[in-house]
């Protein structure tokens, strides 16, 4: 009995699956296993050899059973220990990078522009790209024979033939959403209106559709003083340099009365861009107080109310805060591009999480 625990023991320990496990329980307590023939053994003794050899070749048995089943729990913890092994992910590592798409420069400034007039009570006024030369001349006081329609390279929609309606346009600037807005909510007003305007001409400034966006603020005491805080608190936070300097310079449109241009402060040394300082000045908006008449035609009195009005480029704006040099780019709908210069999809400006990060 001591030759055969020996010898089951040992090979039990040394299994190397279960496979092996399961052919060891066979040869010795399977139905025809050494340990099982001893037992029948136990018949042919005497009852006092009985007595003894009984209870030994149980307890070996027993032995043996147990061994088995330490043997296969070991073996199924060495299993799961290995495949552990190769699942292992170290969960510190960063994430895989995944894009979705970038979120284009024009959309970005969009954002930002939306922001910061938000947080100055600005609200959102939107009008149609296509637009009947009303709105987007005579109402802005540019009458039929005014040279400044002929400046602005304007693309006109076909009539039917037969119809001497004048053509509608497709708009040359935001102005027209001011007239819109004054139909719409009367004074007082405050609003910007961002979208897409279009003019014939292509060069690396210039494309036939690029993005301005409008300011509108209409009340019984607005003055230009009002309208230089503004841009100024304006381009602070969005060109995000302390030291902007803007230069007002008298300038000339028909819908504003006086008028001004504004240039913002620069230095293109090194062939880089910098904002707020050097000596050179870089043009980014058109503006002025509203013109009277352009008041009256928004149903507006220009005895009680006056206000201020802008129109500044988005994509030009867009161009100086992330030094991107050629326009015309901005619309090709080259991938490079696009992920070159665009912003995570999920990286939504805001002025609490920071406009552009
Ligand atoms: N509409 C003008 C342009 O497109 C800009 C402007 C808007 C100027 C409002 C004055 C006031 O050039």
């Amino acid at each position: 009995m001591d030759d055969l625990r020996d010898k089951y023991i040992s090979a039990i320990s040394g299994a190397a699956d279960e496979a092996a496990l399961e052919d060891l329980r066979v040869q010795a307590v399977g139905k025809k296993g050494e340990v099982s023939l001893k037992m029948r053994e136990l018949g042919k003794m005497t009852p006092e050899e009985r007595q003894v050899a009984g209870p030994a070749l149980n307890a070996l048995k027993d032995e043996i059973n147990s061994a088995l089943s330490a043997k296969k729990a070991a073996l199924a913890d060495a299993a799961l220990n290995e495949r552990l092994k190769t699942e292992w992910l170290d969960v510190s590592l960063p994430a895989r990078e995944r894009r979705v798409g970038t979120i284009h420069p024009v959309s970005q400034v969009s954002e930002e522009v939306t922001a910061i007039f938000a947080d100055m009570g600005f609200a959102v006024a939107e009008g149609p790209q296509i637009e009947s030369d009303w709105y987007n001349f005579d109402a802005l006081n540019i009458p039929g024979h005014h040279p400044a329609r002929a400046e602005m390279d304007t693309f006109y929609t076909h009539r039917a033939e037969g119809d001497n309606r004048p053509p509608h346009v497709l708009r040359t600037h935001t102005s027209p959403v001011q007239i819109r807005s004054m139909e719409a909510q009367g004074a007082p007003i405050r609003v910007i209106c961002p979208g897409r305007v279009y003019r014939a001409d292509y060069d690396q400034t210039h494309t036939p559709m690029f993005h301005q966006v409008e300011g509108l603020a209409i009340d019984t005491d607005i003055s230009m003083a009002n309208l230089k805080w503004v841009l100024e608190e304006f381009c602070r936070a969005f060109f995000e340099v302390d030291g902007v300097e803007l230069r007002f310079r008298a300038s000339h449109f028909p819908f504003t009365e006086p008028s001004a241009e504004v240039d913002i402060r620069c230095s293109w040394e090194g062939g880089t861009l910098k904002l707020g300082e050097g000596d050179d000045w870089l043009e980014i908006l058109g503006s002025g107080m509203v013109h009277p008449k352009v008041l009256e035609a928004g149903g507006i009195d220009p005895a009680k109310y006056q206000g201020f009005a802008f129109g500044m480029g988005i994509d030009r704006i867009a161009m100086l805060k992330y030094g991107i040099p050629d326009l015309r780019a901005f619309f090709d709908s080259d991938l490079r591009w696009l992920r070159h210069y665009g912003f995570a999809a999920l990286d939504q400006p805001s002025l609490q999480g920071g406009l552009s990060r």
